[in-house]
């Protein structure tokens, strides 16, 4: 057999693992119970008749399967994650021991509210870390993710504008900003009025101040954006904004690459979520747990969701309904979900901040800014970048360096996985061809970059050495290949079915 070389070094993931269904077997079982006669019995009688189809195994078996099965997750505890637009960043183990603390693990969020003081003091003391990093008044903690953020955000300046007598039609959005800004929008009853981006990536001010008018609700900018780069006219944006009369919504998404060096507050948005899930660490994926806390001006906050906590002579509570006092308690928009937001993440991500403090937050982007340079500097030659710098938190290529190559973006991203690489983010944002958007964060040291650099340097050199073959193939070192993602998109198929179960027994 031919041996199979990898630039890296790595070697895919290698083993097959059927689901857990398939390899149950009847009569097979990981415990040995005596043989108890319950025909006759009160339990007898109500003992099941018929087989329910749970797969049979041993010990080893089961233990092997979700073994192999953690073996196929390629997580951020792996290695480099090179997503764009994701800050896949480590999570400190001491996040994790402190969320396991019993007095935040084991409390219930309906307990009386004297009982849950330290956990009202906790999402009290995040939320002012929050608005003081960001430079806002208000705070929204409980939306569940960005998106959700996102919505609430939009929903905050809908009701804001329906206060005045008039909620206005239309929200610009750039045409590089992310999938959910302009859902979000539409969800809130709005037309998008898509603003192109200029020749270096930003926002085309020009359109945009043509675009403004009386009908429009707000912007949805993304700073630094989905190109990685920093909005320098977002003060003038900011202005001519609110001189139309409409809010500035900020995604704030990317605030990995700001925290300690801008207060978005202080550049004249209105409102912004943060995703705790990003910036600051906690885990995420497959759309939770995060954590996507609305930071917003005080005029604002005077509508944006319940509950909220506040701080008394008597200690904490809970706003939670039009009781409370002051004005966000009688003009507020409803909730946005369960209870008070993601406690788990809340805990995580206020653990990161006070392990690191403002110093050392501020550092954490400053790194993430340098990884991400470090990355660009080094690749710009081998791959193409439509943009010229300087990059913030990512660095975004398009498909320029494969012209002629008969190499996608697509197969160079496969082709990353057989190097034992998550592939980076492919065809996002929509406003350059092929693209190809990279975030290491500050995670990486040098040595970890430089091995990610050279593996995309030698890939690069592949493709354009005519292995167009190899590209097409890849991946070849995990136990499927190619997967037909738009059937997997278009129908989903999430959970097995038996064939058929197994007759009664009796
Ligand atoms: C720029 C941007 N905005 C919004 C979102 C949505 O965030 P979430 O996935 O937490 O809903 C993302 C997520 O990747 C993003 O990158």
């Amino acid at each position: 057999m031919t041996e199979i070389t990898t630039h890296s070094g790595h070697r895919g993931l290698d083993m097959a693992e059927p689901l857990i269904f398939e390899q149950g077997a009847s009569g097979r079982s990981g415990v040995d119970w005596p043989e108890v006669e319950l025909r006759n019995s009160r339990i007898g009688a109500a003992a099941r008749k018929r087989s329910i189809g749970l797969p049979g195994l041993s010990e080893p078996e089961a233990v092997r399967h979700y073994v192999r099965l953690s073996q196929k997750n390629y997580a951020i505890d792996l290695g480099l994650y090179p997503l764009g637009s994701c800050t896949m960043k480590h999570n400190p183990r001491l996040n994790e021991k402190v969320a396991r603390l019993p007095g935040f693990a084991d409390i219930h969020p309906l307990q009386p509210m004297s009982t849950v003081q330290g956990a009202l003091e906790m999402i009290d003391t995040l939320a002012s870390w929050l608005k003081g990093l960001t430079g806002f008044d208000s705070i929204a903690m409980s939306p569940a993710a960005g998106a959700h953020g996102e919505l609430c955000g939009l929903m905050t300046i809908r009701a804001a504008l329906e206060a005045m007598g008039n909620a206005r039609e239309r929200v610009l959005v750039p045409d590089s900003a992310h999938g959910t800004n302009p859902a979000t929008a539409a969800l809130c009853g709005y037309r998008i009025d898509a603003v192109p981006s200029n020749e270096r990536g930003r926002i085309d001010k020009a359109a945009l101040l043509e675009k403004l008018g009386p009908d429009v609700a707000a912007i949805m900018l993304t700073n630094p954006n989905t190109c990685g780069l920093f909005e320098e006219d977002i003060v003038e944006i900011a202005e001519a904004v609110h001189a139309a009369g409409a809010y500035f919504y900020c995604d704030g998404a990317n605030f990995n690459a700001l925290v300690g060096k801008v207060r978005p507050g202080d550049l004249g948005i209105d409102a912004m979520h943060l995703n705790l899930h990003k910036t600051f660490s906690t885990p995420h994926g497959g759309g939770g747990p995060g954590a996507g806390p609305v930071v917003m001006t005080a005029e604002l906050g005077r509508f944006a969701p319940l509950p909220h906590v506040i701080k008394s002579d008597d200690g904490y509570t809970i706003v939670e309904h039009n009781a409370g006092e002051g004005d966000r308690a009688t003009n507020h928009l409803g909730r946005m979900r369960s209870f008070h937001g993601q406690a788990g993440v809340f805990v995580r991500a206020l653990t990161y901040i006070l392990s690191h403090g403002s110093d050392g937050l501020r550092k954490i982007s400053e790194d993430a800014v340098l990884n991400a340079n470090y990355i660009a500097a080094r690749l710009k030659d081998d791959l193409s970048v439509p943009y010229p710098g300087p990059y913030m938190h990512e660095v975004l290529f398009d498909d320029t360096f494969l012209n002629g190559t008969d190499v996608t973006t697509l197969d160079f991203a496969k082709a990353m996985i057989d190097e034992g690489y998550h592939p980076a983010t492919i065809y996002f944002p929509l406003v350059v061809h092929g693209a190809l958007l990279t975030e290491p964060t500050e995670s990486e040291s040098k040595q970890s970059l430089d091995q990610f650099i050279e593996t995309l340097k030698a890939l690069a050199a592949d493709a354009k050495s005519g292995k167009a073959e190899m590209f097409k193939n890849a991946p070849v070192l995990t136990p499927v290949r190619r997967l037909d993602e738009t059937r997997a998109a278009r129908q989903p198929v999430l959970r097995w079915r038996p064939a058929a179960l197994p007759e009664a027994a009796e």
